[in-house]
């Protein structure tokens, strides 16, 4: 493939990542406050969280400070999305392929940005032997990556096709977010094992998008791998697969959100502005007939 071509696609399929990315993140931040959960243990509740206590033990509570614990709740953060606790407790089957899958995920997402760092540095015409070390390591960790990923990726296209309980929760975009990404793996573990330094060659492709240098040469078993990458991350925001930045908002604005609301606050003049739509819920009983809103229903009596 001509390099040209290659900068060119890469422009774009970033570009859409990009775009599409700040969009859906964006959409998801604005959607109205959500229905309260209250469920503990939450993270942050300082001294408390250990055994799922919260603020509202405290005697009059709303008159004293709320004490946080930020260190609880980074620790939880990170046990979760590096370790995948939560799957490990309670879905260890599906734990022994997700963990590895994730954490190679993890291991390529660095090493790309270490090569990316290093790229820059060196068209800034920083050289040191420190820089030159990197390009040494980058690739045995992208190597790591890629078969820890494509394991993983093997492991659960497998228990999706053999599970019957699982096959019940797969869907055929499931299956093929997977597939493409141990299209991924497979292209990058080749490209690694093929070339004569993998990763001096990728940094030659992110040199050429930073300075838009058409002239490069790239072999066709790395451009086939680069292109498969960039079309997985063009891709990867218009899917599920946007958990990884969803969760932000499940786990701290729906889970763990126990901010109490208060009367002239912003949760409760957001909150009254929702009441004030209409219901168009087609039960006969709450009589919702796309007038009435939330308030009108819920204080009207019973069989009126
Ligand atoms: C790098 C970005 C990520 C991508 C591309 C990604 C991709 C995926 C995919 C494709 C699946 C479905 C696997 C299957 O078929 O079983 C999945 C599942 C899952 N992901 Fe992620 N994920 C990412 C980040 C995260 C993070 C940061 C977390 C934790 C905070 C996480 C937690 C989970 C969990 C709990 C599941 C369900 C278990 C499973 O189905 O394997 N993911 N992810």
């Amino acid at each position: 493939m001509p390099g040209s071509l290659l900068v060119v696609i890469a422009y774009i399929l970033l570009a859409v990542f990009l775009v599409v990315f700040v969009y859906r993140t964006y959409s998801i931040a604005k959607l109205p406050v959500h229905l309260r959960w209250e469920l503990a243990p939450i993270p942050h509740e300082k001294g408390k969280s250990h055994y799922g206590g919260s603020y509202f033990e405290e005697f009059e509570w709303w008159t004293k400070p709320r004490e946080k614990s930020l260190v609880n709740e980074a620790t939880y953060m990170f046990q979760e999305i590096l370790f995948l606790k939560s799957l490990w407790e309670h879905n260890r089957k599906l734990w022994w392929f997700s963990f590895p899958f994730h954490f190679g995920m993890y291991v390529l997402i660095a090493a790309g940005g270490l090569l990316v760092i290093g790229t820059v540095l060196s068209l800034l015409g920083v050289t040191d032997s420190a820089l030159a070390g990197l390009g040494v390591v980058v690739g045995p960790v992208a190597a790591v990556g890629f078969v820890l990923g494509g394991i993983g990726a093997i492991g659960l296209l497998f228990k999706r096709m053999t599970d019957a309980r699982l096959k019940a929760f797969t869907t055929p975009m499931g299956l093929f977010n997977l597939v493409l990404l141990l299209a991924v793996f497979a292209t990058g573990i080749y490209s690694f094992l093929a070339l004569d330094g993998f990763a001096d060659n990728v940094s030659e492709f992110v040199g050429a998008v930073f300075t838009a240098n058409t002239a490069l040469a790239t072999s066709g078993v790395l451009a086939t791998h680069l292109v498969l990458a960039l079309v997985f991350m063009a891709y990867l925001p218009f899917t599920q697969m946007m958990h990884f930045m969803a969760k932000y908002f499940t786990y701290h604005q729906v889970r763990w959100n126990d901010t109490p609301l208060q009367v002239g606050g912003k949760m409760e003049q957001e909150v009254q502005k929702l009441l004030q739509q209409p219901m168009t819920w087609s039960a006969p009983h709450i009589n919702a007939d796309g007038k009435k809103n939330w308030v009108d229903i819920a204080t009207a009596e019973v069989g009126k």
